[in-house]
């Protein structure tokens, strides 16, 4: 049987995918509690990222090496950056950049070296799975989140989109930062700490990856406001709904 990790962002994601294990056994490996079990007959290794991009790539290596995961799967949350990706929508991920990645001028900006490449791709077929899960669970939202949640997130119609998701060490907290990244790649839909990382591992190993992302913030001056109150109220709902329903589709 093959085995999947489900990575969580958030120790309230976290949480909530190990309430759906019913058999879950910890093991900890370089200071990280990895938790073997399984989720709808599937042998699962459930784990927290850590934040940014050097915990992400250790997470990822961690699952690979002593684990022997054959596909992973990453959850959490992002900022919106994209034209009409807002608050409440969902981004899974098709290519991933670190977008503070710059060895300029011995290579292009953005290029990591060694690799002649700035991107690196999500699997297709895993990420076809993902967003029709992550469509399914929006399509649902409504019924399953409180009327006053969905007024106070203004989340009538939230919208699942495909496309690149950028990553790098940094919270982006002002209209300004989010602003410049949205110049230099106006391609990208939101930005996040570990996405590319987890990318770069997965690429070294040839391991298939899939990354969901539920907009908590638009990576503005009001950022640090949204982003808070979003992880508390909703997110965690969204990424075990989504698990739930890609693992049950399986
Ligand atoms: N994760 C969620 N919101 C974010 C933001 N604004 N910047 C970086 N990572 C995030």
């Amino acid at each position: 049987m093959t085995t999947t990790a489900i990575v969580s962002a958030l120790h309230e994601e976290l949480a909530a995918v190990l309430e759906l294990m019913p058999d879950e056994r910890q093991q900890v490996v370089g200071g990280r509690s990895f938790w073997r079990g399984h989720l709808h007959g599937h042998d699962v290794v459930a784990v927290l990222s850590g934040i940014g991009k050097v915990a992400a790539a250790t997470t990822a290596t961690s699952l690979i090496e002593r684990f022997g995961v054959q596909s992973i799967v990453f959850t959490g949350v992002a900022g919106g950056l994209g034209d009409g990706v807002n608050v409440g929508d969902v981004v899974v991920a098709q290519r991933f950049l670190q977008h503070d990645m710059d060895a300029s001028p011995i290579f292009p900006r953005h290029e990591v070296p060694g690799y002649g490449r700035a991107t690196f791709e999500a699997d297709a077929v895993q990420t076809a799975r993902l967003a029709s899960a992550s469509a399914l669970v929006l399509s649902a939202l409504p019924s399953q989140l409180g009327a006053d949640v969905l007024t106070t997130f203004g989340l009538q119609a939230p919208r699942c989109h495909q496309g690149l998701l950028i990553s790098g060490d940094r919270f982006v907290a002002t209209t300004a930062e989010s602003q410049a990244l949205r110049d230099v790649l106006p391609d990208a839909l939101a930005v996040e700490m570990e996405g590319a990382a987890f990318a770069q591992v997965c690429h070294d190993y040839g391991v298939p990856l899939a990354v969901v992302r539920t907009i908590s913030d638009r990576a503005d001056d009001a950022a640090h406001v949204d982003f808070p109150r979003f992880l508390r109220e909703v997110a965690r709902r969204y990424s075990s709904a989504i698990i739930e329903t890609l693992l049950r589709k399986k």
